[in-house]
């Protein structure tokens, strides 16, 4: 058994021996740097040493950073990912000696004074090559003189690169623990998800530097070395632990809520993940209310991560049946544990459990609409019971697929919350009702073309008319970030979503998507009227109005106009308000034609 703390002091001692010195971890919130709202790994605030400025504390570095990783929000609930983590990192600045580090990174992870691997249950990736880089035969000859058999290529999931894609970066080889689970097929690789492998480590070569997003990759002239290992999940392979949370103080957490949850931790699938997600989403939200350069909660930037952690929290709460009372004592299970660590965390172990507790009862009361029309239709069909008692007749107990559905549609409930609250008054929903009335609603929405003004909305549900405003919020972000020769291509809006299609010659990287989000949530934020003005298509063109399928209108046209985020010429409907739009979401990216790329948004 090794706990969190004696792989620290292991990775510190190691490379004080082998000439490295200790510097500081960063704020999890950087510093002057716009295209990521977290630091994502060791290597972030380490840029501009990485692209030749002096350290001050030479040129081979180590530290412990502490690191949020949004993009791995939907995956958490498994053994393996987690949005905050904390990662041992180490550098080496202005040389690039692969056999070196790769051998250093063999002797770490094998020998007995260290972690004391077994070599044979290592895997290892290496980079296949690509139009930059060749394949990497140095790399792939160092693990063979350390007898490593398990070598696999790849090229793109061997390439390492900041979420921008701007930065240093290069060909990296990945370290893999065995877990010893059956193959899920012939192929299987650690580049396949099935959980066989898990990633523990990357040594990346950083010899190539992006200086604009677009362009190619460039030979760095002083190349360096970025290494990052997970501390939980190499903790837990040396623990033999069945996932990151069953070690150490993530277990803690998970235990803590097993003796308050009215559904245990292994009870079902459902419920191990609704307890992991509760664990992770309070530590990153302790990290990030607890930071020096902390934020609160909101509607936009880190503060909507925030936020999102925690609403996510108090419904996988509701899931297991846990108060969310109780959060405040899970922060004091985090601060206890790494307050040693992060003095920040410590002094502001108070206000992380205010902020906390006062973001849980805010969205309490956003629940509370619903949970009113919830009611409304209990009495309704108590009434009808009533009534029918009276003639002799039987109603059951049942609510029926279409108020589950407008409960969905109209106020947000999933179908599950709303199973759950039937469940307690003796109530139980027609769910397949419920899909039925989902599945005519979508196909409504594909058939309903007749009629509309702009290609896509398919019903005048609240929804519908609010991801429609969505939309033209989302192009005016487009437009923002590449021109105005951004025009749409294609709309199809449901109850449910938003598909949008536009013209851009690249697929947009995770840091334009995120930043496009976060322009349509700033506008949902300002609370900005719609207003809707009917005039000429002469009229409308005049005073600046976008519309592209100019030849589908009539002489008069409307001209929506969100303050001065978007004018479009349209037909409706729309949201009066943005702040109807609650938050904005985009769940995929990708293409849709040759030079067209489609966006799929969701309001949450
Ligand atoms: N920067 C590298 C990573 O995060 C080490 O994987």
């Amino acid at each position: 058994m090794i706990t969190d703390r004696q792989l620290k002091e292991k990775w510190f001692k190691f490379f004080e021996e082998h000439g490295f010195k200790k510097i500081e971890g960063f704020s999890i919130i950087p510093e002057n740097d716009p295209t990521v709202l977290f630091t994502t790994a060791g290597m972030h605030p380490l840029v501009p040493y990485l692209l030749g400025e002096k350290h001050p504390a030479g040129n081979k570095i180590y530290d412990v950073q502490r690191c949020i990783r949004t993009s791995d929000i939907d995956s958490v609930g498994d053994a393996s990912h987690l949005t905050f983590f904390e990662m041992l990192g180490n550098w080496t600045l202005g040389q690039c000696d692969k056999t070196t580090m790769i051998k250093l990174s063999y002797e770490f992870l094998t020998s007995p004074k260290y972690l004391g691997l077994d070599k044979n249950k290592l895997a290892v990736t290496v980079f296949a090559g690509n139009a930059v880089a060749p394949r990497d035969e140095e790399a792939y000859n160092a693990w063979k003189s350390c007898g490593i058999e398990n070598i696999f290529f790849t090229s793109e999931d061997n390439w390492w690169a900041l979420g921008g894609g701007v930065g240093p970066c290069g060909p990296d080889t990945e370290m893999f623990y065995d877990t010893g689970k059956e193959k899920c097929s012939e192929n299987c690789s650690p580049s396949c998800d099935c959980g066989k492998y898990l990633e523990i480590w990357n040594d990346v070569f950083m010899q190539y530097v992006v200086e604009k997003a677009g362009q190619q990759a460039q030979k760095l002239a002083l190349p360096n070395i970025d290494t990052g290992m997970g501390l939980e999940r190499t903790v837990a392979i040396i623990n033999g632990a069945e996932s990151v949370y069953d070690s150490g103080c993530l277990k803690r957490v998970i235990d803590f809520i097993n003796q308050n949850a009215t559904v245990k931790y292994t009870e079902n699938e459902s419920a191990t993940r609704s307890y992991r997600i509760i664990t992770d989403h309070l530590r990153s939200s302790t990290f990030i209310l607890g930071d020096a350069r902390g934020v609160l909660p909101s509607n936009v930037g880190q503060g909507y991560i925030l936020r999102r952690f925690i609403r996510r929290a108090v419904n996988h709460s509701r899931n297991i049946g846990f108060d969310c009372k109780l959060f405040a004592n899970i922060v004091d299970i985090f601060v206890d544990e790494y307050g040693q660590d992060y003095a920040d965390i410590k002094s502001n172990r108070e206000l992380i459990k205010d902020e906390l507790l006062k973001e849980v009862s805010k969205f309490s009361k956003a629940l509370e609409d619903g949970h009113k029309e919830f009611e409304k239709v209990i009495n309704g069909i108590e009434r009808h019971k009533e009534f029918a008692s009276k003639n002799g007749e039987k109603v059951e107990n049942i609510i029926n697929g279409k108020s589950a559905f407008r409960l969905y549609d109209t106020f947000g409930f999933p179908l599950e919350l709303t199973i759950e609250l039937a469940k307690e008054r003796g109530y139980e929903v027609d769910s397949e009702g419920f899909n039925q009335m989902f599945k005519e609603h979508q196909e409504k929405s594909r058939q309903a073309t007749a009629g509309m003004f702009k290609g896509g909305l398919a019903d005048t549900s609240n929804q519908s008319a609010f991801l429609h405003t969505a939309t033209h919020l989302l192009l005016a972000g487009l437009q923002k970030m590449f021109g105005k020769g951004v025009v749409q291509k294609g709309s199809n809006i449901t109850p449910e979503r938003l598909r949008f299609d536009f013209n851009l010659d690249h697929k947009m990287t995770a840091e334009e998507l995120m930043e496009v989000e976060n322009f349509v949530n700033e506008a949902i934020s300002r609370a900005i009227p719609v207003k809707c003005e009917v005039m000429s298509l002469e009229q409308a063109k005049k005073c600046g109005a976008h519309g592209t399928f100019t030849n589908k209108y009539g002489d008069e046209v409307k001209v929506y106009t969100i303050g001065d985020v978007s004018k479009e010429i349209c037909g409706g409907p729309h949201a009066e308000n943005t702040s109807q739009l609650h938050h904005f979401k985009i769940i995929k990216e990708e293409s849709s034609s040759s030079g067209i790329r489609r966006i799929k948004a969701i309001l949450d």
